[in-house]
């Protein structure tokens, strides 16, 4: 309903070291959003100040030089890496007569962009709303000749703008409403899920650590991978079985960025949720990264704040083509996995990792003989739904299953009248008079599509 087209915006960015030196890195990053955002820096303003100023957050002969370079290289938009107060942005505009932008408002309109889901695209407008809202106060009379779309015009552009904050007030409680909805139906899809023990892994991760190339070559699905920041925005759910046979659920998720709006993070914890109820995380990682401790660092910030803290994880480092290192595993002192090392695009280590994901989800996983009375049919079909039976024995009297059980099904199947369990060795194959095979190959064929 807001889309604009992308327009090459030429943008001058600004970036400055506060208290310390400027860390290129920062540049670098602020860099890639930008262009991630479909503009074009054309050049970048850097400096050092103790504190941000009051009316510019730079200072006014950096202020100046902001105008000087933006008219000199014809940009149309001044990109701003630090979080401007509503008047500082006003006055940066009235002095250089160019839009401006800080860090949350770009990266809310690289979400703009890329959401797809009906739902991604609600979030994403109603925190554009609200950080509007904080500015719509001084009204964009002042940029008048801009309008027509761009960076930061995109999503609830001028049109809401235009309009007073009464509907802008109407929009957003519609908007809460509906996503109040959207969100009841997920949780009640939801809950017929959770009672299918498969368990389900989450990719998490920094933007750009790789999360969707991974993705593709665990699933063979063709999720969209670009070298662009937060190309994926709506989490993609599929089906796959690891090595030895146990069927999984993996869920893409959004990635990570530091700074991330305050407004985004409470907007995307609906969509998180694939992160917060996954009985494993995989937290990609991009090992060539120069600056991958503080992303690991942000990123499991970010989990805590999410509620995903605890969940147990793998750390995977990916990329290690550029590295030219060779694919490896690492455990801790109890043995576990802790993180293993592999390259998504090249399709190296994937087996090391499908095995370690199938190892770690094993703990908590029992072999059993189950054996049900034969009014337990819808129970037997959702045993078969979630890929937990290896085996079944023909019996007149009831059924009688060979399955790996997680240890909460442990509890609700025994419960059930008539059902028996005998755990088995973990090992036990040998069932009914024949060898199950067990199947194999992380990459086996998708089993069904959400
Ligand atoms: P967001 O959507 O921003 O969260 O990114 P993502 O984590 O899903 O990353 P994505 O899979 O889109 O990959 C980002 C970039 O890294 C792409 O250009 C990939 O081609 C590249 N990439 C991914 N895996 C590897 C790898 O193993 N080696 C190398 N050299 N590049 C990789």
């Amino acid at each position: 309903m807001f889309e604009r087209p992308r327009s090459g915006e030429r943008a001058v960015l600004v970036r400055l070291g506060l208290g310390a030196p400027l860390d290129p890195e920062d540049l670098n990053e602020f860099t890639q959003l930008a262009t991630s955002a479909g503009a074009i820096p054309v050049v970048s303003i850097t400096g050092r100040r103790d504190r941000p100023d009051p009316r510019f957050f730079v200072g006014s002969g950096k202020a100046e030089e902001i105008r000087l370079e933006a008219e000199a290289q014809q940009a149309d938009v001044i990109l701003v890496d630090h979080p401007l107060s509503p008047s500082q942005e006003r006055n940066l505009e009235k002095l250089t007569g160019r839009r401006v932008l800080d860090r949350s408002g770009l990266i809310l309109d690289i979400f703009a962009q890329r959401a797809k889901s009906h739902e991604g695209k609600l979030e994403v407008e109603l925190a554009q709303l609200k950080h509007i809202a904080s500015r719509l106060v001084r009204g964009w009379t002042h940029l008048e000749r801009q309008r027509g779309g761009g960076i930061g015009l995109r999503g609830p552009g001028e049109t809401q703008l235009e309009t007073d904050r009464r509907l802008l007030g109407k929009r957003v409680s519609v908007l809460t409403e509906r996503l109040q909805k959207i969100k009841q139906q997920r949780e009640t899809g939801r809950g017929a899920r959770v009672s299918i023990p498969i368990p389900s892994v989450a990719l998490v991760g920094y933007t750009n650590a790789g999360k969707s190339t991974l993705f593709r070559s665990l699933t063979g699905e063709n999720a969209y991978v670009a070298d662009q920041l937060f190309a994926t925005l709506d989490p993609t759910v599929r089906r796959l079985r690891l090595p030895g046979g146990t069927p999984v659920v993996v869920a893409d998720t959004v990635g990570f960025i530091r700074d991330l709006p305050h407004e985004l993070v409470a907007a995307f914890q609906s969509t998180l949720t694939e992160a917060r109820e996954a009985n494993l995380l995989l937290h990609v990682i991009d090992a060539s990264d120069p600056r991958r401790a503080e992303h690991i660092e942000e990123v499991e910030r970010v989990l805590d704040h999410i509620g995903a803290g605890e969940i147990p994880s793998i750390r995977v480092f990916n990329k290690i083509d550029r590295l030219e290192i060779e694919p490896r595993v690492d455990r801790g002192e109890d043995g576990a996995v802790e993180s293993v090392w592999i390259s998504a695009a090249r399709g190296v280590g994937l087996e090391l990792l499908g095995r370690a994901v199938a190892e770690r989800l094993q703990h908590g996983v029992q072999r059993m003989r189950l054996t049900l009375p034969l009014t337990e049919g819808a129970a037997r079909a959702r045993l078969y739904a979630a890929g937990v039976v290896l085996d079944e024995a023909p019996s007149t009297e009831g059924f009688d299953l060979l399955v790996d059980l997680p240890d909460s099904e442990v509890a609700s199947l025994g419960r059930l009248p008539g059902a028996k369990l005998v755990p088995v060795a973990s090992d036990t194959l040998e069932f009914s008079g024949k060898t199950h095979r067990r199947q194999s190959g992380w990459r086996q064929p998708t089993l069904d599509k959400r």
